[in-house]
C-alpha cells in the first residue's frame, strides 16, 4: 500500500469504550426492572388515533399496563372507530363528523390526556400538531414526521405548551439493545470497526397501500431505515457523513437503498432498507476481539450473539412482554407521571438529528412527497 497519509487506527487508544452511551437506558429497561405493565404512579386516559395494523397491536399491550386506561379511539370512519374501541374495552369512539375528523373529536374530549399516533407518516404532522394544540400529551409513530422542518415545529409547540412529544422507536426502550449496547461499552469484543444492519421484505406492489403511497411517506426510507440506524446510533452516534444510493419508482417512491455512515476514527456503518427483497433482519457489529449480532428481526432481537474472540460463544436469549410496546409505553407514562416533556432515551434532538439525515439523504436520492409543505 503506498500514499502518505496512512489511515488513522480505528480510535486512538486501544482499550477505551466506543464512546459514551448514545441511547441512554430508560428505567424499564435497566437490569432488574421490573415488568413494564407494573404501575409506576397515578392512572394515565389514553386515546389512540386510527385502527391500523400497528395500533392493533400497541392496543393490546396497552390493555396490559396497570396505570393505562383507553378512553377513546377515532379513525377516519365511525364503525371502524366503534369496532376497535370494541375490541379493546375503550368506552368511546369517534369517526368524521360534521367537517371535524375523528381524531379532531378525540382530541376534544376532555377526559383523554394522552394519545397514541399511529396514522402513516404523512399524517403524523397534522395530527400530532392538533393534538399538541389541544392540549393533549402525545407519542407519535416512526417517523415522527415527512421532514425536519415537520418535526422542529411540533418539537417547538410541544415545548411551548409544557407537553410531552416522543416518537415512537420502541427498539430503544427494549432489555435487548440496552444489553448489546453494554456487551460493548464493556470492551469484551475490543473496539467497535463497523457496523452492518439489514431491514427488509417483499412488500405486495399495491399502490393504494401507504408503503407505496407518496402521500403517505411511503418508501423503505422513512418506514424501514430507522431501525438499521438506531442501532448505528445507539453503538456509534450520529454519523460525521451519510450517503445513500438507491432509487425511485414510477411514482417516486424509495423502494430500496443502502445507507452508508461514516464516523471519527475510520469507523463505518452500512444499513440497508428494502421493501422489495427478502433478507436476515439482523444488525452485525464487527469488533476488533470478536462480534455481536442481533437476533431477526433487529427491531425487536429475541436474542443476542456473542462471540467473543479466542473465548466461548453464548447467546443471550429475552422474553417478549406482550408485543413488546410495553416498554415504550412505560417509560411514555413515566414521564408523563413525572411532568418530563421528553424522554432522555428518545430525546428530541435524536429525533431532529435523524429527520435531518433523512432530509440530506432524500435530497441525495432526489425523494420529493407531495405534502412535503414545510421542507
Ligand atoms: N412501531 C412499529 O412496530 C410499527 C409497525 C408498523 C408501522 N409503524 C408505523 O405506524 C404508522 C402506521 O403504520 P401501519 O402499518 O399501522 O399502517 P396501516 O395499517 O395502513 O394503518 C394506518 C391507519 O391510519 C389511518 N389512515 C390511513 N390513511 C390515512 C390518511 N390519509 N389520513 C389519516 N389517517 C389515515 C387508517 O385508519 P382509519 O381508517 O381508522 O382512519 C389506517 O388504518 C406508520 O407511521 C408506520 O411507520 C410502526
Amino acid at each position: 500500500m503506498t500514499g502518505s497519509s496512512p489511515r488513522p487506527p480505528i480510535s486512538p487508544a486501544a482499550t477505551s469504550a466506543p464512546g459514551p452511551p448514545f441511547i441512554q437506558v430508560p428505567p424499564c429497561a435497566a437490569e432488574g426492572a421490573p415488568s413494564p405493565v407494573r404501575a409506576t404512579g397515578r392512572t394515565l386516559r389514553w386515546g389512540i388515533v386510527s385502527t391500523g395494523s400497528v395500533a392493533e397491536l400497541v392496543a393490546h399491550d396497552l390493555l396490559m399496563l396497570e396505570d393505562a386506561q383507553l378512553v377513546g379511539v377515532s379513525s377516519r370512519d365511525a364503525a371502524r372507530a366503534a369496532g376497535f374501541a370494541g375490541r379493546y374495552g375503550a368506552p368511546r369512539s369517534y369517526g368524521d363528523s360534521g367537517g371535524v375528523p375523528g381524531h379532531g373529536h378525540l382530541f376534544a374530549d376532555p377526559d383523554v390526556e394522552v394519545v397514541y399516533i399511529a396514522t402513516p407518516h404523512g399524517q403524523h404532522y397534522e395530527v400530532a400538531r392538533a393534538a399538541l394544540e389541544a392540549g393533549k400529551h402525545v407519542l407519535c409513530e416512526k417517523s415522527l414526521t415527512i421532514n425536519a422542518a415537520e418535526s422542529a415545529e411540533l418539537v417547538q409547540l410541544a415545548r411551548t405548551r409544557g407537553l410531552f412529544l416522543m416518537e415512537a422507536v420502541w427498539t430503544r426502550f427494549l432489555p435487548a439493545i440496552h444489553r448489546a449496547l453494554a456487551v460493548i461499552r464493556s470492551g469484551e469484543l475490543g473496539e467497535v470497526a463497523w457496523l452492518h444492519a439489514d431491514l427488509g421484505f417483499p412488500a405486495a406492489q399495491d399502490p393504494r397501500w401507504r408503503l407505496w403511497d407518496p402521500a403517505a411517506g411511503g418508501g423503505a426510507l422513512l418506514d424501514l431505515a430507522v431501525y438499521p440506524l438506531t442501532w448505528a446510533v445507539g453503538i456509534l452516534g450520529f454519523p460525521q457523513s451519510a450517503q445513500a444510493a438507491g432509487w425511485l419508482n414510477h411514482d417516486g417512491v424509495d423502494p430500496q437503498e443502502a445507507i452508508t455512515l461514516t464516523y471519527p476514527g475510520g469507523r463505518q456503518a452500512q444499513l440497508m432498507a428494502s421493501l422489495v427483497g427478502s433478507c436476515p433482519r439482523n444488525a452485525t457489529v464487527s469488533c476488533t476481539g470478536g462480534w455481536l449480532r442481533t437476533g431477526d428481526p433487529l427491531h425487536n432481537p429475541p436474542l443476542l450473539e456473542i462471540h467473543p474472540v479466542g473465548a466461548e460463544d453464548r447467546v443471550e436469549r429475552f422474553e417478549p412482554v406482550g408485543h413488546n410496546y410495553a416498554y415504550e409505553l412505560r417509560e411514555t407514562t413515566r414521564c408523563i407521571q413525572e411532568g418530563l416533556q421528553q424522554s432522555p432515551t428518545m430525546p428530541w434532538d435524536h429525533t431532529l438529528a435523524t429527520m435531518r439525515l433523512f432530509d440530506g439523504l432524500r435530497a441525495q436520492l432526489g425523494l420529493k412527497y407531495p405534502n412535503d409543505h414545510h421542507h
